[in-house]
């Protein structure tokens, strides 16, 4: 900020998004919408380093819409109108999943009409709303299970395995531009939960269900390096189903006892840098996003107790060796 409380941009030091831009990558994060409005150097790293944003949850089932009809979109309209403002692309994150559902949706025992009914309206009403404005959205999220299975969950429970094409069809009636993408995690270590997720794509694809891509999200964890290391295949096979294939939530956590100690970091910055060296080799998709960026709202304490430290920059914001492996990928790439 100057003296005048105008923010001033800084078009001359390098940033992740500068290196991506000039190489057509996106490079993207997810953004919570609690550091967005409560914290002025999250938005400048933000907008300095990212051409894309995932709203963090925003706009999943829970908190858009807490009550039955109830739509409380003011966090996401934030978070998009953010987007736009500073020339950001944004992926819509997700329509259908068995986490972060209202407790009047979880909790209401629903037949399998009535809950067809809920989830296509939801997908029309969300969708729809943003229209021509999200251009991609994860319309089902995490729907295989470890054994390669469909999970099990309130939708594949009540409705059965035929959700995930219902939503597909849902969301390109919404909007028939929209790029629809099936997104899970542990498919970079989990052969079974990997075969699981490629036979679904290729059903889908089979049966005309309109998915033009997969995300994978790659929580990764420092001893997930050989798991790393047989990314290609993955990368590969999925393309070669004609898929559009994106990274879409890139962490990699540590143990940790007290501070993270320089070997970790080494190890952790190894880990970011080999993961987009074999996407952008493997791919000619150019989709890169990382589930956060500073380790000062890093999600992974939360769920993986005696874990963290999984971002790019640190709590104070400075910048880690990982970020310095990311920057040079981007460079990197012809
Ligand atoms: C996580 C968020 O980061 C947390 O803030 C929230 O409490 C739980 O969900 N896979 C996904 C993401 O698809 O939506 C999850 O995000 C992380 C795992």
């Amino acid at each position: 900020m100057n003296v005048m409380g105008i923010e001033e941009v800084d078009t001359l030091s390098p940033s992740l998004r500068k290196y991506a831009d000039r190489n057509s990558i996106r490079i993207g994060t997810c953004a919570s919408i609690e550091a967005f409005q409560n914290d002025p150097v999250y938005v400048q790293t933000l907008k300095r380093e990212f051409n894309l944003i995932t709203p963090e949850n925003a706009l999943k089932f829970g908190p858009l819409c807490p009550e039955q009809d109830v739509y409380n979109f003011e966090a996401a309209d934030r978070l998009v109108d953010f987007a736009e403002a500073n020339n950001m692309e944004v992926r819509g994150h997700a329509l259908v999943w068995n986490l972060q559902l209202p407790a009047w949706l979880s909790r209401g025992n629903f037949s399998r009409s009535e809950l067809i009914r809920i989830l296509t309206d939801h997908i029309k009403v969300v969708v729809g709303r943003y229209a021509g404005r999200i251009k991609i959205w994860d319309v089902v999220n995490e729907a295989i299970d470890y054994d390669g299975t469909i999970k099990e969950s309130i939708w594949s429970k009540t409705i059965g395995p035929d959700f995930i094409d219902i939503a597909f069809h849902a969301a390109h009636a919404a909007d028939p531009a929209a790029l629809l993408f099936y997104n899970d995690y542990g498919t970079e270590a989990k052969e079974m939960h990997a075969d699981g997720v490629y036979k679904l794509l290729q059903n889908l694809l089979h049966r005309n269900v309109p998915v033009d891509g997969v995300g994978l999200q790659m929580h990764l964890h420092l001893d997930d390096l050989p798991a790393v290391q047989n990314l290609s295949r993955n990368f590969r096979r999925l393309s070669g189903l004609r898929l559009l294939v994106h990274i879409t939530e890139l962490d990699v956590r540590l143990s940790l006892n007290g501070l993270p100690n320089k070997e970790q970091l080494a190890a952790q910055a190894y880990i970011y840098g080999q993961v987009l060296k074999t996407y952008l080799a493997e791919t000619t998709c150019k989709t890169i996003i990382l589930w956060g960026f500073t380790d000062r709202y890093d999600w992974i304490p939360h769920f993986f107790p005696g874990d963290g430290a999984s971002m790019i920059f640190d709590e104070e914001y400075k910048k880690k060796p990982g970020y310095e492996a990311v920057a040079s990928q981007l460079t990197a790439y012809p």
